[in-house]
């Protein structure tokens, strides 16, 4: 693996590959990695030769001064991650080479308007800004995002198609600790106590995949069910549970077709998202947690 910090060293390392034809691929990262990261490694590679990860913790995609300042960091851990997982290109840019006198974004309309986007102002406009640079950087074939940030993969489908970049996305699955608490670097910052009780989130997609199955299709309904599961482990506060459809992110009130139940809890300080996409067609119900 090669690990690089500037522009000119992606463009460099890449040429031959580019040259030969061979298919790159990019997963976008912010660090502090753990296996729900590696695991965009590993479907990365089934579809390409050269596999890059960058990662940058993008200042303009945080609402929150202290969020940012405690993101996690822990960056030659991360190396050593990375090349275990069969990276071949690491791209670690500082913010003086992501942003220097930035004046142009990209942002996107109504799709950021539920969900984490109503919780997060400006939050998307940053993501969807620094993954547009980092495809203008990498020239990726295919793009890997996790299941994880749902409404983030969305957004990002949708720029690939709205601005015309020739790249395949690839949504891949939420990988979780044996308990069933989605991975994620924030994690790290709960106390045990807190990681224990966290798994009510998981617990309360089970319910409502189980009362899907069974043909329900009122929303209130299948959210008192997941409310009530998650206000058993007294979370701090519950930002938001929502059916949205999968397409628009509207929020729906009749269960069908494919949507996605999202989840937002805070446990102390953390905030915590987890989400399952359900696809309802006729009798069959596929839910993936
Ligand atoms: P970060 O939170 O580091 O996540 C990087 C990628 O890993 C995202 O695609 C995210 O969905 C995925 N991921 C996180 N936890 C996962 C899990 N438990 N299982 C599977 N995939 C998981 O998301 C970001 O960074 C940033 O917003 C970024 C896209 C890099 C732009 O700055």
């Amino acid at each position: 693996m090669i690990s690089v910090t500037s522009i000119q060293e992606v463009g460099d390392y890449l040429l031959e590959a580019r040259f030969k034809g061979k298919p790159i691929g990019l997963v976008p990262t912010m660090g502090y990695l753990h296996d729900g990261h590696l695991s965009l490694v590993k479907e990365c590679r089934k579809y390409c030769d050269i596999v890059v990860m960058s990662i940058f913790v993008n200042p303009i995609q945080f609402d929150n001064k202290d969020d940012l300042n405690n993101y996690p960091v822990d960056i030659e851990n991360d190396k050593r991650l990375a090349e275990s997982a069969g990276v071949d290109l690491l791209f670690i840019p500082n913010r003086q080479t992501m942003y220097h006198n930035t004046k142009t974004f990209v942002d996107i309309e109504d799709l950021d308007s539920h969900l984490c986007g109503s919780k997060r102002p400006g939050h998307f406009k940053g993501v969807l800004t620094v993954v547009a640079k980092l495809f203008n950087i990498v020239l990726p074939d295919v793009a890997v995002f996790g299941q994880k940030d749902i409404q983030q993969a969305v957004i990002i489908t949708k720029m690939i198609d709205d601005l015309n970049f020739p790249i395949k996305m690839v949504i891949a699955p939420t990988v979780r600790e044996k308990t069933g608490l989605a991975m994620s670097s924030r994690n790290k910052h709960l106390s045990l106590d807190e990681k224990e009780r966290a798994v009510c989130i998981y617990n309360s997609m089970n319910e409502a995949a189980l009362l899907i199955k069974q043909g329900e299709k009122k929303w209130t309904i299948i959210e008192e069910v997941m409310r009530n599961v998650i206000e058993n482990s007294f979370p701090e506060k519950i930002d938001y549970i929502n059916a949205v459809d999968f397409y628009d992110l509207k929020p729906i009130e009749v269960l069908k077709g494919k949507f996605i139940i999202a989840i937002a809890v805070y446990f102390g300080a953390v905030r915590l998202i987890d989400n399952m996409i359900v696809d309802i067609n006729g009798e069959d119900v596929i839910c993936e947690i």
